[in-house]
């Protein structure tokens, strides 16, 4: 009798992959690994996707997944939701850039007003790293102060500002090509340290602080309770202006983000993704105050000498608008939120509840629309969520060879798990947790078969 012969998950990711592959030799000969987004890279090659719907998608080959990647979590209303399609297929026909003001930009930043508790004013920005550019281009004219602070771990997008502690080893850029100057004016903060805080605010000379307001890289390094409150006091205390980056937590942990959430108002506050319901954009939005920098005024010589500067293409352009004001809408209610928040507990207890039946050490931890999947964490949830557990233990616990293995491993059971952050949208069901819980189990199964997990 002829033996079966079993295959390993990458000869399966391989196998059912011809098209991706395909595609991927030919990439690397367009663009360095072949890839456009550093998240991207994946080995043995990335999955290339076809089309996308609701909570799925379908590579080149047919394959489905599906999707707790959400367009790096731009989409909380999953994809392709009605109401956006409707609003850009609307727009353009209209036109997607008059190179001029239009009405949907003034009712998009009235949305953000409206649902954003520190935002008397708003400005537009094409991205979340413009955003987090701009706000701290905003700190450092309102308080003339050069230096900045950010925390360990925390990420706030690719520009040269804020190019360190983001990754361990924290002591290191993120990125060569960023001038050591510019390096000298980067303070990197333990998270969670009050006492550090306040030492590093005491001689007066930071201009911000700015941070994931649910902690670094989307919360994987969750905010221990009562620090928000803490930082807030010392920054008002300092002058310091205290900037919450909710590129990733606006609009996704609540309709008025992490600051709604936690009840802390923060002088400035940065974002994207959510915020454009799936097209590219950004904002900044905050104290009226600090914003009166970017205002022209009738003597030319202050406009020339004394404004903040503010280009940018394709600032509130109409398609962004159109898209943004269909998802901030959609989120008024606060009817996509209770959905979520449901949904992540549920998929958070049934990972959990599937690694504890392996065996395997893992935590799942996180809420409200994102979550993360922690392998070989000996700890509770409870542990990880009030900051007990080091960031560097818990970035270490949801990246490496075995969560990319594991990652592998789902891709062939059906289901985009990215690490660090796995999210949600309205458009995933109860039934969907469940074939993922399934997927995920069977995954988990496979990785400990090849002696990874
Ligand atoms: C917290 C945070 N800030 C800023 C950014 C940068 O945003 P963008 O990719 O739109 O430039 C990101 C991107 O993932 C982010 O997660």
């Amino acid at each position: 009798m002829q033996e079966a012969v079993l295959r390993t998950i990458e000869e399966d990711y391989v196998a059912g992959r011809a098209g991706s592959q395909r595609l991927y030799a030919e990439a690397t000969a367009v663009f360095p690994s072949g890839v456009t987004h550093d998240s991207r890279y994946f080995r043995p090659f990335p999955i290339y996707i076809a089309h996308a719907a609701g909570a799925r998608k379908w590579d080149v080959d047919g394959n489905e997944y599906i999707d707790y990647r959400l367009g790096h979590g731009a989409l909380m209303l999953g994809h392709g939701h009605p109401a956006i399609v409707r609003a850009v297929q609307e727009q353009v026909a209209l036109g997607t850039h008059y190179g001029a003001s239009h009405e949907l930009e003034v009712r998009w930043g009235q949305l953000v007003q409206r649902l954003v508790p520190c935002a008397d004013v708003v400005k537009f920005t094409s991205s979340g790293t413009e955003a987090t550019m701009m706000a701290l281009r905003l700190a450092r004219a309102a308080t003339g102060r050069a230096k900045v602070a950010k925390f360990a771990g925390h990420f706030h997008g690719w520009h040269d500002h804020l190019n360190r502690g983001i990754t361990t080893p924290y002591e290191l850029p993120s990125s060569v090509g960023v001038p050591d100057a510019l390096q000298a004016l980067l303070v990197v903060l333990p998270p969670n340290d009050v006492a550090a805080l306040r030492a590093a605010l005491a001689a007066r000379e930071i201009a911000a602080v700015i941070l994931e307001p649910s902690g670094g890289r989307g919360g994987v390094v969750p905010t221990a309770p009562g620090f928000l409150e803490a930082l807030r006091q010392a920054t008002r205390e300092t002058g310091t202006v205290l900037i919450f980056d909710e590129v990733v937590t606006g609009f996704r942990l609540s309709p008025g983000g992490a600051q709604a959430l936690y009840g802390v108002t923060p002088d400035l506050a940065t974002f994207a993704k959510a915020l454009v319901g799936g097209l590219p954009g950004g904002a900044v939005a905050g104290r009226r105050a600090l914003f009166a920098p970017l205002a022209f005024g009738a003597d030319a010589e202050r406009n020339r000498r004394s404004r903040v500067a503010h280009p940018g293409t394709f600032n509130a352009n109409p398609l962004s608008a159109a898209a943004g004001v269909a998802a901030l809408t959609a989120y008024l209610d606060g009817s996509v939120h209770r959905h979520t928040d449901r949904l992540s507990e549920l998929l958070r207890e049934a990972l959990q509840e599937r690694l504890r039946r392996r065996g395997v050490a893992g935590v799942v931890w996180g809420g409200n629309a994102i979550l993360h999947i922690g392998l070989g964490l000996d700890a509770d949830r409870a542990a990880v969520e009030s900051g007990q557990i080091p960031g560097d233990v818990l970035e270490h616990s949801v990246g490496g060879p075995r969560a990319a293995h594991l990652r592998r491993a789902c891709y062939v059971h059906g289901v985009d798990l990215p690490a660090p952050n796995t999210m949600l949208s309205v458009a995933h069901a109860e039934a969907d947790v469940e074939v993922t819980a399934r997927a995920f189990d069977a995954a988990v199964a496979r990785c400990q078969g090849e002696g990874v997990l």
